[in-house]
């Protein structure tokens, strides 16, 4: 079966050249690079190539980069490592209501350890409410964490209009730029925050790998403990091999970018157009976004069974978040939107991606079409 994948906001499958450049590091390059022989100090120089690769991607410096098992860690370290330095009464977690689970329970784990943490409310696109993110802001701010773009909506976030916000009130600034990084165009210093998250897998590169990026000065502690290795901010043996991929990844996005930005976009709203001429069909948020992403909700029909239905007829979408599905909880995004649950139920994720063509969006299209009609009867 010829199948259409349009789940990239899930994952993306790893770029060959990404690959290419990861498999010596997994073979006769094999050295620890904290080891001061031939072998380390060539994995060390690999995994110092990719950290200015990946700096380069956003703008930052390469020591402004800590290397992390994936955007989960970095999305838990970037909050708990800003509450291990807190000081005085400056305690308070901020952040938004459509947020990664990544951010969200961490969030809530530090509320049931005693921290006080506030959401901000977003409106019925899945932006975020700038004057309920003032209201939320005090002196007692620690740090504030906004998402460059949704995962399930693709909604972009007014990401340097909080950071500004926060700045006035003396706090840290983190964004989850998971889903914006290789999306669209993502600079640590135009957004003006102290913290950056990126995830490789989303960007072609391998699964388990990450980065946050750390403002230079900025007081963090660590998530993990141990060696020496990140300057002293994320101990363990690196995975020099992931390191290089994510590196390599980071290096074809600005090409990439202008090559296929345009043209991803102008498929997913030919996707969607003829999506939302189903009856009972609508898009869930109609803010701006980033290029890949459709979010649409099929009247009375059950979003599960539909991607499971899709998926035997081969194409693969998603209900949501990944993590969701396979649970049955539904979607805290479109709930923070303001839609009623049978319209959070009925709501189906496609995302596409560099290699998504034409003929398979036309495919995905009719698939999608014929399967809602289905399964209405
Ligand atoms: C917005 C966002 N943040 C964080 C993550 C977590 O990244 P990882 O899968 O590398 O842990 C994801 C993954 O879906 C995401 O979409």
């Amino acid at each position: 079966m010829n199948r259409v994948y349009l789940d990239h906001n899930a994952t993306t499958p790893l770029d060959p050249s990404a690959l290419e450049a990861m498999i010596p590091y997994l073979r006769e390059t094999f050295g620890n690079p904290s080891s001061l022989h031939w072998f380390g100090q060539r994995a060390r120089a690999a995994v110092e190539e990719a950290r200015a690769r990946v700096a380069a991607l956003i703008g930052a410096d390469a020591a402004e980069i800590v290397f992390t098992a994936s955007g989960s860690e970095s999305d838990n370290m970037a909050l708990r490592g800003a509450v291990a330095k807190a000081t005085g009464a400056r305690r308070r977690v901020v952040t938004t209501a459509v947020e990664h689970h990544a951010v969200l329970n961490t969030a809530r784990a530090l509320r049931e350890e005693g921290h006080p943490v506030e959401v901000a409310r977003v409106n019925q696109d899945g932006r975020l409410d700038l004057d309920d993110l003032r209201d939320k802001l005090g002196d007692a701010t620690l740090v504030v964490s906004v998402m460059l773009a949704n995962n399930e909506t693709g909604a972009l976030q007014p990401v340097a209009a909080a950071a500004r916000l926060a700045r006035e009130r003396g706090a840290l600034v983190h964004c989850d730029a998971v889903q914006a990084g290789g999306k669209t165009s993502v600079d640590v210093r135009a957004l003006d925050v102290d913290l950056l998250t990126l995830s490789a897998h989303k960007l072609y590169g391998p699964k388990g790998v990450g980065c946050l990026y750390v403002r230079r000065g900025t007081p963090l502690g660590p998530l993990v403990r141990g060696g020496a290795q990140e300057r002293n901010r994320r101990a363990g043996t690196e995975n020099v091999a992931g390191v290089v991929g994510f590196g390599a990844a980071a290096a074809l996005v600005p090409e990439s970018l202008a090559k296929d930005e345009a043209r991803i976009a102008a498929l997913r709203d030919r996707l969607e157009e003829r999506l939302l001429r189903v009856p009972g069909a609508r898009r869930n948020g109609s803010g701006p976004r980033v290029a890949n992403t459709a979010n649409v909700s099929f009247e009375g029909i059950d979003a599960e069974a539909l991607v499971i239905a899709l998926d035997l007829e081969g194409v693969a979408a998603s209900t949501g978040a990944a993590c969701a599905a396979g649970g049955i909880e539904p979607s805290h995004v479109l709930k923070a939107m303001g839609f009623p649950p049978e319209r959070v139920q009925s709501s189906l994720r496609l995302s596409l991606g560099r290699t998504t063509t034409e003929a398979e969006v036309e495919r995905a299209d009719d698939i999608i079409v014929a399967v809602v009609g289905r399964q209405r009867k």
